[in-house]
């Protein structure tokens, strides 16, 4: 039997660790606003959702209010803090949305969803997991289902030194984010992001994040989608319209 691979993180090695609180601010550009309506769209007016690394609830808020219930799958304590934390603030979804503390792939919940989706997650999923993950995601899928994706996309990997990327400003701090991205490999970066505060002009704190950025290749994902039974069927990494500025490479897929 093939050995699942274990993409669990500890708070030393979860690349949200101390910065999570920065995410809606720093991490979320411009376009979301379309990617967000891209997931929401596709989710089917009261039925039941899955979610795989719902983060700090970006998509969880704007899929959640057309389900009748959503589980949400996320390996990220301090991701699961925030998300829990804006829940807690909207009583009309108490009853409907479940968050649980899963790292995929090697998870089983045991029943079928109508809505399976995954946003902004596959920069953190190596490719040799890929096809454990979509055959979680399949045996979670209930018929006539639908699975949607992004980050599936053909950009060459850029090579650029350290530059500032966002800044937002929060009473009298300010902070910010720079990044740095090396390839390694064809389907492989190496980022690293760096978080700084500022009191109005005093830099109090530096924060590195280091990691990997895995690319997901159409051709790639198309087959082992495929041999998990399920079929490419719409999306701009199907289409090939658009470019990785104007969307994140969006795929649909319904089981054959
Ligand atoms: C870039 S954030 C995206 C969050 C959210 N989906 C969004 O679109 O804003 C990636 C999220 O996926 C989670 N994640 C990454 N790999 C995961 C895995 N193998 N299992 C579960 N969650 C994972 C991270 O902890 C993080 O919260």
């Amino acid at each position: 039997m093939e050995t699942v691979p274990d993409l669990t993180v500890t708070s030393d090695t979860d690349p949200y660790g101390a910065v999570a609180g920065l995410y809606d601010w720093l991490h979320v550009g411009p376009g979301s606003t379309d990617l967000v309506s891209f997931f929401a769209e596709l989710a089917p007016e009261g039925g039941t959702g899955l979610e795989i690394g719902p983060g700090t609830g970006r998509m969880t808020l704007a899929v959640a209010p057309r389900l009748s219930s959503l589980y949400c799958l996320e390996r990220s304590a301090f991701m699961r803090t925030i998300l829990l934390t804006k829940l807690a603030s909207l009583p009309e979804l108490r009853e409907k949305v479940t968050v649980l503390d899963e790292a995929v792939p090697g998870f089983s919940l045991g029943r079928t969803f109508d809505y399976v989706y995954v946003s902004a997650v596959f920069e953190h999923v190596p490719p040799d997991a890929r096809q454990a993950l979509f055959a979680g995601l399949a045996e979670h899928l209930a018929p006539g289902g639908i699975v949607a994706m992004d980050m599936v996309e053909d950009e060459v990997i850029p090579r650029f030194a350290e530059r500032e990327i966002r800044s937002v400003r929060q009473g009298d701090c300010r902070y910010t984010l720079s990044t740095a991205v090396t390839p390694v490999q064809p389907d492989l970066g190496q980022v690293r992001h760096v978080y700084r505060t500022y009191l109005n002009d005093e830099l109090l704190t530096t924060h590195t994040v280091e990691r990997e950025h895995h690319m997901h290749r159409p051709a790639a994902v198309f087959a082992d989608l495929r041999a998990v039974g399920l079929e490419p069927v719409a999306g701009t990494a199907l289409t090939k319209t658009g470019t990785p500025l104007d969307d994140k490479g969006t795929l649909v897929a319904k089981r054959v």
